[in-house]
Formats: structure tokens, sequence, C-alpha cells
């Protein structure tokens, strides 16, 4: 998705905004822009570039105080310079940056045009530049009040930052639907759509709300609201630190956080596990045992990975608390009228805590009244805001487009949250004292999946020709199974469908065949007699065999194996999820694929 960069203070913008800009690439993006104003002038640099190109394009650029950057992965119009931000206006007064999208931009336009206006692009954010520019020639009081009227004639999503260049000292910005955070400095403000571009400069951070303005100069800020209400905001110190975002001496942010999730398990972990009563301790949920009690249904929602996460979740509540509870993507919901019932507790999850479609479906759940608590990554995100209560997942920022390290957290989380539901009600001490401990390995057992590295890598080799493959895998293995095809299409392009093993046989079994791999997941459960069925199965097709598995299964039963660490079977599905990262992760490297900038993805989907 954009990213948005700006900054007003003493020291040079240039080289700021575009290290800022170069912290937030791993959020995808087509096209690059910047805009500064030197001795009165808007100097604006643009074009379909990566960040490196774009900082040779500007060279020693020129010495301003003030300036706004962007990178733009388009929506409206072609990824094209004309179409990269920052827009301005035809006078070149006022420039904009926008995250998001303006729906009502078409008619907006056609409107302009009936009164004179031309266009030098096709994007929305243009309208936005020549909407505020005429307020401001129109004579409103101040840049806040121009932005401001101009955005009450705008329906859509935006986070945006504008600058007037005949106000050098100020710029303003707003948000609706579409991150943005103010960093503090000294004598300097700082702005920018991610945490990511801040943190090397500051940690005191401020979080606009939707509907929410700000006015930035050097020596401070303030924040209305788009009815021109004063706000008062209390600035968030944040924990992360510019080192948080370092590759380390790895090759890519993927192949670093799959490294990190010991560490980042770990964390989870800490302080919630309860061993005198062998429960979980979950303080942010701020559910008492009463409440806690109640519950009669949990439904998870999130998008992609988060949604698998979600399904292993709903397990995981299932097994330990036998509570009914199932898994329902999150872009789905809002759109089918979902019938919202007092006594389900609806958990919201999301690495990023912006992803529309969720944030959508946890306002939809409380405007039907509702009980959503969030699962979230980011601190300080809307979605972590909206639902005001959850649990962090406390895996450190994840830059990588593919999530590894924040979906193991998310299913860790979960299982905390089975314990908790579990033994309010009917899970015995000894079945908590079982999980409490396998909790309490996983981080040792995670390391032991990550030391397969080597077999795991040398067997992604050997699948790297296949044009399509199979995930197969029943209850407990069936979210891994999805997540594990969803990792691989991902990152290496390679056509993957996830199928319960139940399902082949009424359909998809007629697409096997010597070049439809099948990876089969095959835990060491009641179902490991069916699961080694299903391989017979594939194989008597003529079908390559991948299992994944901590059985012992029959010699020469699959072609290949790969060994996965035990610690619970209801937690044994948290482990398996980790060789499907190394394999979706050493077969794209075997095709030689840009890991960390897969084609078409965004870190943060934070449109529809
Ligand atoms: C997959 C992936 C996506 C995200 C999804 C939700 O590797 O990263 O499928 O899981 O876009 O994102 P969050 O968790 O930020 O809501």
């Amino acid at each position: 998705m954009c990213g948005i960069v700006g900054y007003v203070g003493h020291r040079d913008a240039t080289p700021i905004l575009l290290e800022g800009l170069h912290r937030l690439e791993y959020r995808g993006y087509d096209s690059a822009g910047i805009a500064v104003v030197n001795r009165g002038k808007l100097r604006v640099t643009k074009a379909a570039v990566r960040v490196a190109e774009l900082r040779s394009l500007v060279g020693d650029g020129h010495p301003a105080n003030i300036g706004l950057a962007h990178t733009r992965w388009a929506t409206h119009g072609e990824p094209t310079e004309r179409n990269a931000h920052p827009h301005v206006d035809p006078d070149g007064r006022v420039a904009v940056v926008h995250n998001g999208i303006i729906e009502n931009a078409d008619q907006l336009r056609a409107k302009l045009t009936a009164e004179g206006a031309t266009f030098a692009s096709d994007t929305d954010t243009e309208v936005l530049a020549h909407l505020v520019a005429a307020r401001v020639s129109a004579g409103a009081a101040s840049l806040e009040d121009a932005v401001r009227a101009a955005l009450w004639e705008v329906e859509g999503a935006y986070g945006i930052v504008v600058l007037d260049v005949r106000n050098p000292g100020e710029l303003v910005v707003a948000r609706n639907g579409s991150p943005i955070v103010l960093g503090i400095g000294d004598s300097e403000m700082f702005v920018a759509s991610d945490l990511a571009a801040l943190v090397r400069h500051t940690q005191q951070v401020v979080y606009l709300d939707d509907g929410e303005l700000a006015t930035l100069r050097a020596d401070g800020y303030r924040t209305s609201t788009l009815q021109a209400r004063r706000t008062d905001k209390t600035p968030t110190v944040v924990e992360l630190t510019d080192s948080d975002y370092a590759l380390d001496g790895f090759s890519d942010y993927m192949r670093k956080e799959i490294a990190e999730q010991p560490e980042a398990v770990r964390r989870a972990l800490l302080g919630r596990l309860d061993e005198r009563f062998s429960t979980a301790r979950l303080d942010g949920l701020r559910m008492d045992p009463h409440e806690l009690r109640s519950v009669q249904r949990v439904k998870f929602l999130g998008c992609g990975s988060a949604y698998y996460a979600g399904q292993i979740g709903a397990d995981l509540v299932e097994q330990l608390a036998r509570i009914p509870a199932d898994a329902e993507s999150a872009s789905e919901f809002r759109y089918r009228n979902p019938v919202v019932d007092g006594d389900t507790l609806y958990v919201a999850v999301s690495q990023s805590g912006e992803t529309a479609d969720t944030l959508a479906a946890v306002q939809e759940l409380r405007r039907k009244g509702g009980r959503v608590i969030g699962v979230v990554n980011a601190v300080g995100s809307a979605i972590a805001r909206e639902c005001g209560s959850g649990v962090f997942l406390h895996a450190g920022p994840e830059v990588s487009v593919a999530s590894t390290k924040a979906v193991t957290n998310m299913s860790t989380c979960f299982a905390l949250l089975a314990l908790l539901l579990g033994r309010v009600r009917d899970l015995s001490v000894a079945d908590g004292r079982r999980i409490v401990a396998g909790l309490d390995s996983l981080p040792d057992r995670i390391e032991e999946a990550i030391a397969a590295e080597d077999h795991i890598a040398e067997i992604a080799r050997r699948f790297a020709g296949a044009g399509s493959m199979f995930f197969v895998g029943r209850v407990r293995g069936w979210p891994v199974a999805r997540e594990g095809a969803q990792k691989l299409k991902e990152i290496s392009y390679v056509h993957a469908e996830a199928y319960q093993a139940g399902e082949l046989k009424h359909g998809p079994i007629a697409l096997i065949d010597a070049q439809m791999p099948s990876v089969v997941i095959v835990p060491d459960d009641e179902l490991l007699a069916k699961n080694i069925g299903t391989i017979e199965q594939i194989r008597a097709r003529g079908g390559p065999v991948l299992a994944v598995t901590n059985a012992t299964l029959p010699a020469g039963l699959a072609d290949a194996e790969i060994r996965v660490p035990h610690v619970t079977e209801e937690l044994d599905p948290i482990l398996f999820g980790i060789p499907l990262q190394l394999l979706a992760y050493h077969l794209a490297v075997a095709l030689g694929r840009d890991i960390d900038k897969p084609r078409n993805l965004a870190k943060s989907v934070t449109v529809e």
C-alpha cells in the first residue's frame, strides 16, 4: 500500500523524507515522489521508480525545512510519473500526498472540469489538490480550514498531508480510514502512515483518529475534528527503535522474521502463563470469569493468513473450551448482514491492525452491539483502538509482506485464549497443565523446526519445477494446509490450492498426475490412518507426495518427508506452519523471486 512521510523543522527535509520512504518500501509501491519548499518555490520530483532511483533523481536536492513524500501503489490510473504523488494544483501552490481512495473523485473531477479546471493526472488525489487550492485562493483563514472545507466535499478513505507553498511553516494532515501517525521531535515534527518511517527520529507519537485533522509546525501540533472542534491527544511512547527494522545480516525480512519466531513466541507468552492455576492470564481482554463463562460461541474474523490463523484458533477453542467456534473471512462479513448475537465473543485478528475489511467488520459488530476483542500486532493501530480490549501479539514489527512470525503468534495467542476459556469451564487441571507446559516449550520446538532448514531447502529445490501444487490436510491439518498454500503462492507465484483431505475424491483428485505434487499434512493424531490413506490414494494416481509429519510413517510411503517436532496434539498445528514457511521461502528463492517485494502485493491492505 501507499506510504506517506512529511517533515517540518530545522533540518534539511529531503534526506529525512527519502529515508522515510525507504523505510516504507516494504509496504509495496510502484512509483515515488517528493515535494519540498525551497526559496518560496515548490520543488517536485516524482517518477515510476524505486526509492533509490528517486534519490538519484533528487540528487543534492534543494535545501528545505518542510516537505512531503509518497510511495504510490496504483489504484486510480497507471503507475506512471504523471500519476505519482505529490499532486499539485495548476498554480503549483498546494501539494498533496494521499493514501486511500476518494470514491466521488469522478463527480468532483467532472464538476471542476465544468468550471474550467484541467487535470495533469488520472488520480483521485489531484482532485483534492484542486479543492484545497480553491479554498486557499478564496481566502480560507488557514490551510487547516481550507483542507477541512475540501474534505467536506470528499467521500471515501484518506490519509493526507498537504502543504501550501505560501505558508511554508506548516503541514496539514488528516485521517479517515487510512493511518496517520505524528512524530514529535525537538523543534521538529514528523508525520507518516507507518511508525517504521518515524522511529529513527522519535519514540513520541500521536495516532490520529478517523475524522481528525492536525496542523504541524516545527514547534508543535494541534488537532481538531472535521467539525472544527479541538481535540486533546496524549502522545504515546513507542518501544520500537530503528534497529527493530534492521535486516541484521539476513538477505531479506521474511527469512529474518522466520528466524525470530522462537523469540517472538516467548514474548507473546511472557507473563501470560499461570502455572499455579494451569491457565492463561490475558489482562487486556478486560473480562472477568463471569463474563468469560457467559461466552456461548466464538467467531474469529480476519483476512488472508489472519483468517487461516483464526481457523486454528477456532479449533483450539472447540478442543480446549468445548465452545462452538468458527472463523470467517472479514472481507465478506459486513456484506452479508451478519446475525450478531450478544453471547458470541467476536475476535478480530490482524497483524497491521489497519486492514480495511477487518476494521469494517469490527465497526459493523460494534454498530450491532456485538462484543468484539482485537488480537493485533500493531499497538495504536485502528483495529486495536476500535476494539479497545484484546490481546497484543508482541511479535515485533513485521516487515515482510508474507506474514510469518505474526501468524505464529496469532495461533499462540489463540491457544492462550482457548486455555483461559477452557479453564473457567470444564478443562481439567491436568489438561490445563499439559497445555501450559506445551506452550512453555513451544519456542524451543520452533527452534528445532527451523533447524531442519537445509533439508527443507533441498526438498524445495526438488519441487521448484512444479507449475501447481496441492496442500492437503484434515481437521487440525486443514488450516495449516490453507496457510501453506497461501505462503507458497504469495512469494513463489506457483499456483497452490489447499484441499480438505476428504474432499479430494469429490473432484480435485482428477488433477492428480506426475506433474502435480501434493503436500500432505500428517499430524500424529487419531486421524493418522486416514491421512496415510490419503497419501496412498494420491500416489496410486501417480502424484508425488511430500509428507509434513510428526508421526512415524511407513517407509517409502511418501516421496519426501519433512519431520516436525511435537508439543501437544492441540498445539501441533502452530508448529506445522514453520516448515511450510521455509518450504515456500526456499522454493521462491530457487525460482529467483524477490522475496520481500512479491508482485501485486502490499503489506497492509488499507483499502477495499
Ligand atoms: C499473507 C499475508 C496477508 C495478511 C492479510 C491480513 O502472508 O500477509 O494475507 O495476512 O492481508 O493482514 P493483517 O493481518 O495485517 O490484517
